[in-house]
Formats: structure tokens, sequence, C-alpha cells
């Protein structure tokens, strides 16, 4: 550890996922399966952690039966080891399946798109994903090292990061969303409302559940309760590879959080930046709530 990285179609990536590229680009999506998408550090393991609680009808059991990370697949994960292949697991996994990815829209398996699946995606503003990003860096042992604040502000602007740009992922999930079935989600809006936003997941799942039930999922999901869980908070992966003395992987769970982290003059040149890499878009997201 670190894995190694190597990029694919311009885009940083761990070694393991670039050399099983076809077999990850040729997965067979199925019409009943449900993909999570997010760029990483947007709120991955929140949304999954709903989205479980609403197909076991919120049976907190249920949802423990194991660790985040299999009990939906990430899909470019290959490598049998250190964690288990989120691809093998994913192949091997009864209907309905609901899968995770960090890919960027145009390079999400073509079945994803022929089977016509639903696909939620959630986005989180740019500043609480970098900083988000950075501490998560600090602390996951299987990615590059991030190194100092100020380096990693620029990595994370330029896009040398695992999984590319954020910019260019938001943007095109974006884009692509009228065109397939996906709902897209910021989190900033699940912070401020999880009820309302849950409501939007239902509605798309086609799924009605009870007032209690929903508040049961409000609760089960929230950020204190999660922290705890040890089914969502990766503290069942070894120390060697997520070190949460270092950071933890819930760490702090609100937007605004990058207020603690940017100087006035970083602040400044990183909205500067923004304002060039996000013209002509009609995405924006609130960094105020
Ligand atoms: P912070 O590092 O800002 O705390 P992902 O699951 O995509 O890797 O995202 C992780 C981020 O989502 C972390 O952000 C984590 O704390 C936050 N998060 C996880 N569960 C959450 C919840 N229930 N409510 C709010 N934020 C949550």
């Amino acid at each position: 550890l670190p894995l190694e990285t190597k990029e694919l179609n311009g885009i940083l990536m761990t070694k393991m996922m670039s050399d099983n590229w076809d077999k990850i680009w040729n997965f067979q999506a199925k019409p009943d399966d449900l993909l999570i998408a997010t760029y990483t550090k947007a709120g991955t393991t929140w949304t999954q952690e709903i989205v479980d609680m609403i197909h076991n009808d919120g049976d907190v059991q249920k949802c423990q039966r194991a660790n985040t990370f299999d009990r939906h697949p990430f899909i470019e994960w290959t490598l049998p080891l250190p964690l288990n292949s989120g691809l093998d697991l994913a192949i091997k996994m009864p209907s309905p399946r609901t899968l995770k990815t960090h890919l960027p829209v145009q390079m999400v398996p073509p079945s994803f798109w022929k089977e016509n699946v639903k696909i939620i995606y959630m986005a989180r503003n740019a500043k609480d994903s970098l900083v988000s990003y950075y501490h998560f860096s600090r602390m996951n042992k299987m990615f590059p090292d991030p190194g100092p604040w100020e380096e990693y502000i620029e990595a994370f602007k330029a896009g040398k990061v695992l999984w590319g740009s954020w910019y260019d992922h938001v943007r095109g999930w974006w884009d692509a969303k009228d065109r397939h079935r996906i709902l897209y989600l910021f989190y900033e809006d699940m912070k401020e409302d999880p009820k309302r936003e849950i409501q939007k997941i239902l509605k798309f799942l086609e799924k009605d559940i009870s007032e209690e039930v929903l508040n049961k999922i409000i609760h089960h999901t929230s950020f204190d309760v999660m922290k705890q869980n040890p089914m969502a908070n990766y503290t069942t992966i070894p120390t060697s590879m997520m070190d949460h003395s270092i950071s933890p992987f819930m760490r702090k769970g609100v937007p605004g959080d990058w207020k603690n982290h940017f100087t006035v003059a970083q602040n400044k040149d990183f909205d500067e930046d923004y304002e060039k890499k996000m013209a002509g878009t009609t995405l924006t997201f609130r960094t105020t709530i």
C-alpha cells in the first residue's frame, strides 16, 4: 500500500481498475439493478444506507447483514485483496442488486444504459468534497498520500486524483440525467431535509412506506447513528488499510466545513478557477445552508 495508480482515458485510477478495464466495461447490468453513483465523498455510504433501509422496510437487523462495502458491490473494485472484489461480488449477487460506482458517466458500462437501469446520483459541493477527500486520503492507506493541503487543492482542481475531475464528474452526470433514469440528488439538500429527499427516492423507486418506517429510516441514517454503526462506518476494514485514528471515515458529516480549511486567498483562487470550469452549466450548488 498505497495501491499503484494508472491513468485510463485520462482519468487517474488504481492500476487494478485500469488493468481489469475490459471486465468492468463488459459488466452485465440487469433491468432490476439499482446503481448508486457518486464522485467520491459525496455521501455514497449515506445513500447506500438509506436505500438499503428502504429495500428492507426499515428493518435495521437486515441492514446489518454485512458491512456497507460488501452489501452494495463497488463494480470497478476488481482486486480480491486487500478488500473483496466488488466486481466479483456483483456478478455473484442475486437480483435485485444494488450496486455502487464512482465512475464518471462516460465510463459507466454500456449495459446499464441498454437495460435502462435506475440510477441515484448524489452530488456534493466542490469545496466540501475536496476537504472530505483530503482527509479520507490521509486515513485510507490504499489511496495515494494527499501531500500537504495546499498541494492537494491544486491536485483536486487539476483532476489529478483518483476517479478524476470533480467538475467533469458532476457536470457529466448532470447532462446525462434527462436522457436516462437518473435521480440527481444533493448532499446539502439531504442534510437540510432528509424526509423530503428520502421521499424523492421513494417515488423514484416506486415504493410506499408508512410514516413510522420513514422516521425509522431517518433516524438510522442520521450521521450520529451511522458513525456508531460498524456496518456503515468502515471500522470493519483493517486499520492497515483505513486508519480511523488519523481521520475517521464518519468525520464531520456537515456542509460548510471547507470554511475551516481554506484561507481567504485559497478560496478566492478556487472560486475563480471554479467559474471557468463550471461555465455554461445550469448545475448549481448551495455552499451555505
Ligand atoms: P465528511 O468527511 O465531510 O465528514 P462517501 O460515503 O461518499 O465516501 O462520503 C463520506 C462523507 O459523507 C463524509 O463526509 C461522511 O462523514 C459523510 N457522511 C456519511 N454518512 C453521513 C450521514 N448519515 N449524514 C451526513 N454525512 C454523512
